[in-house]
């Protein structure tokens, strides 16, 4: 880990993923290791964020999603799940109005009606002052879970049969997609995993189902423009072959 990209490492445009996905982990680690409470490594996380989010909007990807909180992390000790509630707040306070700078349109997913009014109210407004914007897509998951997204999904495609407007035999994959929470941004071409765990840990169990994987051990508050950019690089030179062969694509 660690120096510059080469010269000969440069990212090309059109190589660039269209839609990134982020399982930011390693908060609780980075601060621990430095003897501070878990929540530091959170706050300090922000920054990371702030990173990622300047840095896909220079390079002009389309979609960037962010795993924040998980349908399990409700498990952890109160004390830190207040600490994460309280974050968006935090984090939209400090950072809207470079984000309505950089033309950026946010969106939250997740079962979110579960969420502490508080973040509903400063989750809600945020969506509703960038709804307009026609930059870089950010969508944060919240109190999201791919199963629960799953689960929902069948929900609403359940009661349209049940209200007859649609024929269980009609059901395909594109009918599917179109139910998930936000199914305007498509699927994620790559996904990071930052903190050294090889893991989905319930993150957008359909939309992955052919992106890229990047794991790294480095630490979520300790990765920057630097790390991102050798993930994007990692991506540039994959093959992306969906099934087929690798002579039947591209010419
Ligand atoms: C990721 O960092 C952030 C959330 C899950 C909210 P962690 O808090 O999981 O940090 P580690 O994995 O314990 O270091
Ligand atoms: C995944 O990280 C969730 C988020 C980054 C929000 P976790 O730290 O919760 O995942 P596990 O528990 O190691 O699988
Ligand atoms: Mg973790």
């Amino acid at each position: 880990m660690g120096g510059s990209l080469e010269k000969k490492d440069k990212l090309h445009s059109e190589k660039l993923p269209r839609h990134v996905a982020i399982i930011m982990d390693g908060n609780g680690r980075w601060a621990q290791r430095k003897g501070l409470p878990r929540t530091m490594g959170h706050k300090k996380g922000m920054e990371s964020i702030r990173k990622v989010v300047t840095t896909s909007s220079i390079y002009g990807i389309k979609g960037l999603t962010l795993y924040a909180f998980s349908t399990e992390n409700w498990r952890r000790p109160r004390e830190e799940v207040d600490f994460l509630m309280a974050l968006p707040q935090v984090y939209l306070k400090r950072e809207l109005p470079e984000l309505m700078r950089n033309n950026v349109k946010l969106c939250f997913s997740g079962r979110l009606h579960k969420l502490p009014d508080k973040t509903q109210n400063a989750i809600g407004e945020a969506t509703r002052k960038t709804e307009n914007n026609k930059g870089l897509f950010l969508n944060i998951a919240i109190n999201y879970g791919g199963r629960a997204e799953i689960t929902d999904a069948v929900q609403k495609i359940a009661l349209l049969v049940q209200e007859k407007k649609l024929d269980p035999g009609n059901i395909n994959e594109d009918i599917v997609a179109a139910h998930m929470y936000t199914a305007e941004l498509g699927d994620p071409d790559l996904l990071i995993r930052t903190g050294g765990e090889a893991r989905l840990s319930n993150f957008l169990l359909w939309q992955l189902a052919y992106a890229e994987l990047y794991f790294t051990p480095v630490l979520w508050p300790d990765f920057g423009k630097e790390e991102y950019d050798r993930a994007l690089l990692a991506y540039s030179s994959r093959e992306r072959r969906f099934g087929q062969l690798s002579r039947e694509l591209g010419d």
